[in-house]
């Protein structure tokens, strides 16, 4: 899709449709009373009507209008004036493009960003224009033989007054970067098991290495990670055919001498839990277990387009979970690369185990701060549902910017407590620990676990086994968690 600004006056706009909004209690924004000016009265006659009461969420599309230049125009409601809320914002705007797909319309114009949001400047709402649109628009039609996608929009204008033009311009970059960011994670998750293997991962990974020359990408193999000692990393592809890997991706956008923020993505393209089988009914979503990993590679790839002033690592372990002559069985003991032993207790615990030996080898990029990001455990779909992601840390600091982050970004988190107590779960009689910790409190003996090989920087877990992808009819991809990290990126660019 095509995103631009464009500050002329709204009824002198040629697009096949116009967006404004309306309040309830017949208010109109500054664009709708210019287009109803202009229409003799159009929108106040379909809201004395009745057509339209201003509600938030309410549409009408008006695709004839006499006597004018203009092709459609579609009346969006906004709500009660006095307070349009971030959330409701969003709502609007979603209902705004559903409004426009199954429709022939290829180009619109959208007077939304002029409307007054709590806490929100044009830079925010434009943004928001982007993102929200592109995607609803977005349609995994990759693999059918009919790639004609329901949504014909090619063509996107956000309007804003020509003094305000720049804070636009800069609402318009960060939306495309993070769209295009939302669009890679989705994709690549999307992407079937069989199409997306851990060869394929790096393999995107060094695509995107090329298009960005302050991206450095490297791959471990098989071979690099046995030599490293990754025997916890290992044990989990030893039951795959496909080799794994350890993608590594370093955007140096910022000093030599800064840390980097260093992000670990779960990149387990098929879960069947190994010898610890996955029951089968809806197996089929486990392609989904390496969305964190996908999320990796597209906030990296975002920080290098919004040429962020920062250095930021991506490690993606990359690796399959299967059941296998030659496969982890419970019971079994691994060496990890810190050293530490784990009995394997439920094979089915893998990504926790591919993890902490990224984390081990997160050390040596020297870290300001650490996040992984791993749909890890169902016990947060329990917890927390498929609202906020879990989020789990050793840094009150990071924690607290991180939450920051997702509720501007509208893709919220939840911290759950680490505590001590909880530690003591792991323990096994004959390793130095357990990789489960028995039914209850499933998402923090997870963490618990990962903490113990984060302990030498400040470090935060998102669980996203919630929030990665939508189940039911509407299966599909979210993208998230990449709004709320590209967002944390670009405060710490503010603060640099
Ligand atoms: N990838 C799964 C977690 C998962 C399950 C995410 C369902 C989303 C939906 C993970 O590898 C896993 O299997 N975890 C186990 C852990 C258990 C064996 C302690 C789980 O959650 O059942
Ligand atoms: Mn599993
Ligand atoms: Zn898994």
């Amino acid at each position: 899709m095509d995103y631009s600004i464009e500050t002329a006056a709204p009824e002198t706009l040629q697009y096949d449709c116009i967006i404004v909004g309306v309040y309830q209690d017949m208010q109109l924004s500054p664009s709708a009373i210019a287009l109803n000016d202009s229409t003799r009265g159009l929108i106040t006659a379909i809201m004395s009507h009745g057509d339209l009461s201003g509600k938030n969420g309410e549409t009408v599309l008006i695709n004839f209008v006499p006597d004018s230049q203009i092709e459609r125009i579609l009346v969006v409601g906004l709500g009660k004036k006095e307070i349009l809320s971030q959330k409701n914002y969003r709502k609007a705007l979603a209902a705004a493009i559903a409004g426009l797909k199954k429709t022939p319309i290829q180009s619109a114009a959208c007077c939304l960003a002029e409307c007054d949001v709590a806490k929100a400047d044009l830079q925010w709402k434009t943004r928001q224009i982007v993102e929200v649109f592109n995607d609803a628009v977005y349609q995994f039609v990759h693999l059918k033989s009919d790639k004609e996608t329901e949504s014909k929009l090619q063509k996107v204008a956000v309007t804003a007054s020509e003094d305000q033009r720049s804070l636009a311009e800069a609402g318009l970059a960060q939306g495309q970067a993070i769209a295009a960011a939302v669009d890679l994670t989705k994709f690549l998750a999307d992407l079937p098991g069989n199409v997306c293997t851990p060869t394929y991962l790096a393999e995107q990974a060094v695509e995107i290495g090329k298009k960005h020359d302050k991206i450095t990408v490297h791959v471990l193999e098989e071979s690099d990670m046995k030599e490293l000692g990754m025997g916890s990393l290992l044990s989990v592809s030893r039951g795959s055919r496909q080799p794994p890997k350890l993608i590594t991706l370093e955007y140096h956008g910022g000093d030599k001498n800064s840390k980097p923020i260093v992000l670990i993505g779960k990149g387990l393209t098929f879960d069947a839990g190994g010898i610890s089988l996955k029951p089968g009914l809806g197996m089929d979503e486990m392609k989904y277990d390496m969305c964190g990993g996908a999320a990796v590679l597209a906030t990296v790839q975002a920080a290098a387009q919004l040429q962020l002033p920062l250095n930021v690592v991506g490690l993606v372990p990359a690796s399959e979970n299967l059941p296998d002559g030659n496969a982890n069985k419970p019971g079994d003991i691994v060496t990890s690369l810190s050293g530490k032993t784990i009995e394997v207790l439920n094979t089915d615990a893998e990504g926790r185990l591919i993890l902490c030996d990224t984390l081990t080898y997160a050390e040596r990029y020297h870290p300001d701060v650490v996040i992984d990001l791993a749909t890890l455990t169902g016990a947060c779909l329990v917890a927390l549902g498929r609202v906020p992601s879990g989020l789990l840390g050793n840094d009150d600091g990071l924690c607290n910017d991180l939450i920051a982050a997702g509720e501007s970004a509208s893709d919220s988190l939840w911290r759950l407590p680490l505590w001590e107590e909880y530690q003591e779960l792991l323990k096994s009689n004959f390793a130095d620990m357990a990789n489960i910790g028995g039914k209850d409190a499933g998402t923090i003996t997870a963490a618990c676990f990962l903490s113990r090989f984060a302990e030498n920087f400040r470090w935060a877990h998102l669980d996203i086994a919630g929030t990665a992808w939508r189940t039911g009819p509407t299966k599909g991809a979210t993208g998230r968690p990449v709004p709320l990290l590209c967002q944390y990126l670009i405060s710490r660019s503010a603060q640099a």
